[in-house]
């Protein structure tokens, strides 16, 4: 077998075939595949049945896991996967859907803003690997934004004002805007912004990209409200439909992407039934930007 990518739209999101990844792959396919992502930013796998070792053991394909810290409320006795695994379901440990007034639940919605995951750890995530092994019967589209394609459509003058530009992202800008706001103090350090380049510029490739996420809440050097109705406006602008890809679920697919050129987000689904989604997240390599000097 050898790997073959489809592209799904011209430029954004390709399907891949020939290749089986509950088990180990060749270098050649790992190649191919990270020249598919270095290209698409997204990728989809279809009929992948995968158990959790096995989707760890294909994203160490791509790099290290990253480690899973800092990027929820769920206290440990209540995980319900192994360390390596990120829970994208709406389950508690005794896989029945959360109660509508968990915390857990409440601040796990922030998953349905557009959003880069891991834009809140100063080294952010590389690529996010996400397998549905319980399809919810209605709605949980994940929508993927191409943020390349959106940086080039901007118009000289804006892409002049922003480069440069250094953004501190939070998981409490993310859920602040959802009302969620009270924190402990552990939280409350755990999520201490960090800053993140407004545009960056892909390692392999060298394409820029706008580096958006609802997890940025401000802009270095800039009152607030304006850096914010700028992110918005951004944000806006880079989620047009033309820049999207909508992926609908089927049982066993498994999407891939990239975290540095794309934004995604979750959308609505009936939270009475299951939707177990398990994410796998490969670490990036470096911060985007000097951090602040610690206090
Ligand atoms: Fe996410």
């Amino acid at each position: 077998m050898t790997v073959a990518i489809r592209a799904i739209q011209p430029a954004f999101a390709g399907e891949v075939s020939g290749v089986d990844i509950t088990q180990p792959i060749s270098q050649a396919d790992v190649a191919a595949i990270e020249a598919g992502m270095d290209k698409f930013a997204v990728l989809v796998f279809r009929g992948q049945k995968l158990t959790d070792a096995q989707q760890m053991a294909f994203s160490l394909n791509f790099g290290a896991l990253e480690n899973a810290k800092g990027g929820n409320v769920t206290k440990p006795a209540d995980l319900r996967l192994p360390t390596g695994m990120n829970d994208v379901s709406n389950l508690g440990k005794d896989h029945k859907p959360l109660a509508r007034d968990s915390r857990q639940r409440l601040f796990n919605l922030g998953n349905m803003l557009w959003h880069s995951d891991s834009s809140f750890r100063a080294t952010p995530a590389k690529y996010s690997l996400l397998s549905a092994r319980i399809v919810n019967p209605k709605g949980g589209d994940t929508e993927f934004a191409d943020m390349r394609a959106a940086y080039d459509a901007l118009d000289d003058e804006t892409k002049r004002e922003i480069e440069g530009q250094i953004c501190e992202h939070s998981l409490m800008y993310s859920r602040g805007s959802l009302g969620f706001l009270d924190y402990t103090d552990e939280e409350k350090e755990l999520f201490k912004p960090v800053r993140q380049r407004l545009v960056r510029t892909h390692p392999v490739t060298g394409r820029k990209s706008l580096y958006l996420s609802s997890h940025a809440g401000t802009i270095l050097g800039l009152p607030m409200p304006e850096a914010r109705v700028i992110l918005r406006d951004l944000t806006e602008h880079a989620t047009q439909p033309r820049f999207v890809y909508v992926h609908k679920w089927k049982l066993d697919d498994l999407v891939v992407w990239d975290n540095r050129q794309t934004m995604h987000r979750g959308r609505r689904y009936d939270e009475s039934q299951a939707r177990d989604v398990r994410r796998t997240t490969v670490a990036g390599d470096a911060p985007t930007v000097a951090q602040a000097a610690a206090e």
